[in-house]
This record gives structure tokens, C-alpha cells and sequence, in this order.
């Protein structure tokens, strides 16, 4: 197959690019508009290997601009949209690019996908998020379950999935999405939960814990997310939704423990600051869905947390270079005040 990967640059795009190169004989075209996110180091176990690289295309281009994405669709049997400003805070702070990218950018997706479509058959995957369902007080979210964001980022995801879905029922689209948990592993842009503290820790550098700590996620390793999407892709039912359930709900407080534990640091170093404004207490999902298709998430997760944490020791040139341009003045208005205000944890 010919794939179309939208934010293949990222975290979980570019994981699932390395493992879809080695697993198969596809050829992939990454549209990546190269945010403080995105980074072509991720994509450089398949670009630097002769063996694979030249079935790897990198395209710089925003998916919101449809001259960047008509030219790249007119062969490919498939797009992928990984693309999207994925950080919860950083909505908070100013939901813009969210709405931009994540409404305007899939419906340019979805007109291109469109008129492909009437030549010659393609699927549109859709990557959304377990965010979609809100905060799940008991028990699990299931497919069928009413969504109900409470983050500009979470609605911005809804609203590309629920436009997404309009496409398939409106225009019989071959729609698939997925709703991935909370992701880690290495190559993450150290913002969010895991890599901060990890960097934070390994620079004796204050973890700036949310409120009490307590907040629950279910965490899947990104190969696992990976492959989730890759199976949806080649199995789903055309206009179905799949959950993509880690099966380890854990404590941010539970999480923090390990990867002190882990480095050798001491707890000491753990503040709690003011909270995130709406901040989502629990997800939690079911996955029979993409069970019935074969998938279920493989890596233990405190295997995959101390692995997680040994590749950003060993790996300082990445995320210091990924921390250049803006993140000082990011870091800042997202901690500065809330580390001023901090107690013990
Ligand atoms: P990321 O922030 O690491 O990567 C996003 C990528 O998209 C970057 O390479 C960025 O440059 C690119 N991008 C942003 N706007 C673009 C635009 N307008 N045009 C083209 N490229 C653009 O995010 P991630 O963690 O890899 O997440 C990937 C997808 O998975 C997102 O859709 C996210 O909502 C979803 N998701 C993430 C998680 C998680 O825990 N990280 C969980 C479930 C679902
Ligand atoms: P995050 O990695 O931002 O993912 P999401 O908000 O999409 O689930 O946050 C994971 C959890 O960690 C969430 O409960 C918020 C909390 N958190 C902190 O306590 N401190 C931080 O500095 C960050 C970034 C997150």
C-alpha cells in the first residue's frame, strides 16, 4: 500500500512509520508541518537506513492548506491523520491552533480523501483520543458511550472524529477512528507527564505535580498504540470507532514513584502546584472492539516506564534539542507562577 501519514514527525506518527516500514512493504508520504512538536530526528531510524529509506517520503506542509495536501493524494490508498497540537495545557493557555488544525485541517483531509474517492478506493483513519469520552468517574468507557470533552484540546479531537464520521455517513467515506489512551514510550516531546518529570528529575529539577496527584490515565506504550492503529487500518469495519485501552490505570503520584525510583532521586524534588483548570480526574476505556480484531496492548507497563526512562537518560542530545526555541518561555508561563505558589507533595 501507499500511505499518506499526516503528522508523522510526532510521537505516536513517527513510531508508527518506523514500525510500518519494517513490517511491511507499504511506502509512506509524511505531511508533517514541522511545529515545536514535530521532529525529523524521530523519523531517522528509517531515513538514515538504506535498506528502507527510499520507501519513506517526508513532505513539510499543513494539513489546513489544501494546496499542501491535494498534490500528495492523488495515489495513495490510504491517509492516516496523526496530525493535531496534542498538549492539554498548551490549549488552555491559547486553543487556536487547536481548532485550526484540528477542524479545518481534517476537513481538508477529508475533501481531498473525497475526491480520491471518486476515482478509486482509499480509507480515511482517523487517530483520536480516549480525552473524547471526559472525565470517566467509574467503570469504562465503551465506543457506543456519548462523548463529552472538557478540554479545548479534547474538543477539538471530538470535533475532528465526529466530522470525520459525517464523511462516511453523508458521502460513504471509508472512515475508520481511533481512540487511543494516554501514550508514552521514547520520543515524546518532553511536555507532557512522563518525559517532563523524567528530564526534570534527571537535571534535579522540581516535578511540578498537579494538585494532589491522584488523577487517574490508562497508559499504553506507543508501539502498542502503533500497531493498535496499524490493525485498524488494515481491519476495521468501515464507519467504526475502536478503543485502544492500555489496561494500567495509574496514578500520576504512582507513575512519579517509578521514575524516581527509577533515576535514583529523591521524592523531595515532587511539588504540587495549583491544578489544571478542568482537569479530568480518570480515563479509563474497554477494548473489546479492537480485541475482536486481534489487538490487545502487549508491553507491561512498568517494564515499559523504566525503558522509557533509560532511553530520555541516554538520549539528553534529542530532548535538549527539542527544548530549543520556545519552550524557556512556554516552561514559564505554564510553571512559573503555579512553582511560586508550590507545597510539598
Ligand atoms: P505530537 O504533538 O508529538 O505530534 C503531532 C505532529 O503533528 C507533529 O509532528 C506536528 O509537527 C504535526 N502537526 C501539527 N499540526 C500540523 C498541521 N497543521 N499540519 C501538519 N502537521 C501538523 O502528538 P502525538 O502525541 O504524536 O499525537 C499524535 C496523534 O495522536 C494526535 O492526533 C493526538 O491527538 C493523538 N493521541 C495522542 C495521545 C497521547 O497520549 N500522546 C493519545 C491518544 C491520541
Ligand atoms: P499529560 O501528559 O499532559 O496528558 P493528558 O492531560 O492528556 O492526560 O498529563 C497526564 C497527567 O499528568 C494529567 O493528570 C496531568 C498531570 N500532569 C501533572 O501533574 N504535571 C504536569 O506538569 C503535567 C504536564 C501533567
Amino acid at each position: 500500500m501507499k500511505l499518506l501519514v499526516t503528522g508523522g514527525a510526532g510521537f505516536i506518527g513517527s513510531a508508527f512509520v518506523r514500525r510500518r516500514i519494517a513490517a511491511t512493504d507499504d511506502t509512506i508520504v509524511v505531511l508533517d508541518k514541522l511545529t515545536y512538536a514535530g521532529n525529523l530526528a524521530n523519523l531517522a531510524p528509517v531515513s538514515d537506513d538504506p535498506r528502507v529509506a527510499h520507501r519513506l517520503e517526508f513532505v513539510r506542509g499543513d494539513i489546513a492548506e489544501p494546496d499542501d495536501v491535494r498534490p500528495l493524494v492523488g495515489d495513495v490508498d490510504a491517509i492516516l491523520n496523526f496530525a493535531a497540537e496534542s498538549h492539554v495545557d498548551r490549549s488552555i493557555l491559547d486553543a487556536e491552533a487547536f481548532l485550526r488544525t484540528g477542524v479545518i485541517g481534517v476537513h481538508v483531509l477529508l475533501e481531498a480523501a473525497r475526491e480520491r474517492a471518486a476515482k478509486a478506493p482509499i480509507r480515511f483513519l482517523q487517530v483520536s483520543t480516549d480525552e473524547v469520552y471526559g472525565d470517566i468517574k467509574e467503570g469504562r468507557s465503551v465506543e457506543a458511550d456519548p462523548i463529552a470533552p472538557r478540554s479545548p484540546y479534547a474538543a477539538a479531537k471530538a470535533a475532528g472524529e465526529v466530522l470525520a464520521r459525517s464523511y462516511h455517513s453523508t458521502f460513504g467515506l471509508d472512515v475508520v477512528v481511533t481512540r487511543g489512551a494516554n501514550t508514552f514510550g521514547p520520543y515524546q516531546y518532553p511536555e507532557k507527564l512522563i518525559p517532563l518529570f523524567v528530564t526534570n528529575a534527571l537535571d534535579d529539577h522540581e516535578l511540578p505535580m498537579y494538585g494532589d496527584g491522584l488523577q487517574e490515565r490508562d497508559w499504553l506504550h506507543v508501539d502498542d498504540h502503533a500497531d493498535g492503529i496499524g490493525l485498524v487500518l488494515d481491519r476495521g469495519e468501515p464507519g467504526a470507532v475502536y478503543n485502544l485501552p492500555g489496561g494500567s490505570g495509574r496514578t500520576n503520584r504512582a507513575i512519579t514513584t517509578v521514575i524516581l525510583e527509577t533515576l535514583g532521586k529523591p521524592w523531595s524534588l515532587v511539588r504540587s502546584v495549583p491544578d489544571r483548570p478542568g482537569h479530568d480526574r480518570r480515563y479509563a476505556m474497554a477494548g473489546g472492539a479492537c480485541e475482536a480484531l486481534g489487538w490487545t496492548a502487549k508491553v507491561p507497563f512498568e517494564d515499559g516506564l523504566v525503558e522509557t526512562v533509560h532511553w530520555y537518560r541516554d538520549n539528553r542530545p534529542w530532548w535538549e534539542a527539542a527544548r530549543s526555541g520556545e519552550w524557556d518561555a512556554y516552561y514559564e508561563r505554564q510553571y512559573g507562577q503555579r512553582l511560586s505558589e508550590s507545597v510539598s507533595a
